[in-house]
């Protein structure tokens, strides 16, 4: 069967400026948590470092060819805070500012809409060391760099994104200590959580401001929380938390105003008279990044943690589920939870262990997207994760996502069969499903 994409729909690709362009301290950069997390040796696979990465810093026109040949219609990339403003506040650095001057126009040269991204997941290490996240005076570090950065490319650029799953950086960074700056610190994390709702507000109003006509919006990280064991009430409940953490501990403040309940007690002593009144804030659209469901267990302290994936069920290399009507209902919950809003799929992908014959792959993004548009919400589009392979936190190079293959030797790119699959995608507009 085959069924035809909606008029309009956008089809591209997302990226992240630490996983893909290396040049780690090029012309004026300064250090990031992830450069620093990951030159420390014991926190990625493999010692494996984001120093060279895809050099897409040098090669993004090769890239963004690859990109324009598929058809794609949107690039969705991140900006590094630190090729900008070396030190996260203060003095600008003008040859960051050129680079990605230079990648929106090289997007606008083949047809693609550029989606900027502030934030994803290198705060500069200089405000780390002011406390990071967790300092209240984030929200405003971080509304003065997106608001700088939206208004150098508000001539060339229509849609910005503000944050890149915050559940995931402040969960990982702050409270597990598996990603950058790895600290495990309740108390941080908690601050961490409601400094990052203030800049999500404070820095929608901030690039508004900078830029009138821009369409703001944010994207988060869902994927379904289910008990290891269904007969098990902890479990049941374990699962309860979950989803506050990790699915609502950033929309629901977004969208309602409020903290979830298993939330509510690691931001409390963070939240000052007036805060929670300026939290809500309208956006242009939703970015959703969806991959996987995980299955969860008490944790004998009143939360949660990651329980194993029975054997018997299918995953992709990072061991993550593979379960496409995940995808119709993480939505529609989405849309049940939050309100009826424009939404785009940011993220969907599949990690293999290479090799250009992808087939795991194209079946993947084939059952997922048609998951997607069987929804019964707003949906604008699709961004596969990812156009190249590219360095995978802390997995470092071992897990490929990329439509692209690279051999890291030479940096020679080379399209897998996905990559063809999607590009007759894009030319027919037309979706065959099983
Ligand atoms: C998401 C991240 C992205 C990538 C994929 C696999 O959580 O946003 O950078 O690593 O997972």
């Amino acid at each position: 069967m085959s069924r035809l994409l909606p008029k309009g729909f956008r089809l591209g690709a997302s990226t992240a400026a630490y996983q893909i362009e290396g040049a780690w301290d090029a012309d004026g950069k300064g250090p990031s948590i992830w450069d620093r997390f990951c030159q420390m040796p014991g926190h990625v696979a493999g010692g494996d470092t984001g120093d060279v990465a895809c050099d897409h810093y040098h090669r993004y026109a090769e890239d963004l060819d690859l990109a324009a040949a598929a058809g794609m219609d949107v690039y969705r990339f991140s900006i590094a805070w630190t090729r900008l403003f070396p030190d996260g506040t203060g003095a600008a650095n003008p040859a960051g500012f050129d680079f990605y001057d230079r990648l929106v126009d090289a997007c606008l040269a083949r047809s693609i809409e550029p989606w900027p991204c502030f934030y994803h997941w290198c705060l500069p290490q200089a405000l780390e060391d002011r406390g990071g996240w967790a300092n209240r005076d984030s929200a405003r570090w971080y509304a003065d760099y997106a608001s700088a950065a939206a208004a150098r490319l508000a001539d060339r650029v229509e849609t910005f994104v503000l944050f890149n799953e915050p559940s995931v950086f402040t969960t990982f960074g702050y409270l597990m200590g598996v990603h950058a700056p790895g600290r495990s610190d309740a108390a941080a994390f908690g601050a961490a959580v409601h400094n990052v709702n203030r800049a999500t507000a404070l820095g929608a109003g901030a690039v508004r401001a900078a830029v009138p006509k821009a369409r703001v919006g944010t994207v988060l990280a869902l994927n379904h929380a289910v008990a290891a064991d269904a007969d098990n009430a902890d479990d049941v409940a374990a699962a309860e938390t979950a989803t506050d953490v990790l699915n609502a501990a950033f929309g629901d403040p977004l969208f309602l105003g409020h903290y979830p309940a298993a939330v509510q007690a690691f931001v409390d002593p963070h939240v000052l008279p007036g805060d929670l009144a300026g939290l809500r804030t309208p956006l242009d659209f939703l970015g959703i990044n969806h991959y996987t469901r995980f299955r969860v267990r008490a944790d004998g302290a009143g939360g949660f943690r990651l329980a194993r994936t029975p054997a018997d069920v299918s995953t992709t290399a990072m061991g993550w589920e593979i379960w496409p009507e995940g995808m119709t209902r993480i939505l529609e919950w989405a849309k049940a939870r939050w309100g009826d809003m424009p939404m785009y799929v940011t993220e969907n992908g599949m990690a293999t262990g290479g090799g250009e014959n992808d087939a795991d792959r194209i079946a993947f993004l084939r059952a997922y997207l048609a998951a997607a548009l069987d929804a019964d919400v707003d949906l604008r589009g699709y961004l596969v994760w990812s156009l190249t392979d590219n360095f995978e936190w802390a997995e470092g190079y071992a897990k490929r996502f990329g439509l692209v293959e690279i051999d890291y030797a030479t940096q020679a790119r080379r399209p897998r069969a996905s990559y063809h699959w999607f590009a007759e995608l894009a030319r027919t507009r037309l979706l065959d499903t099983p």
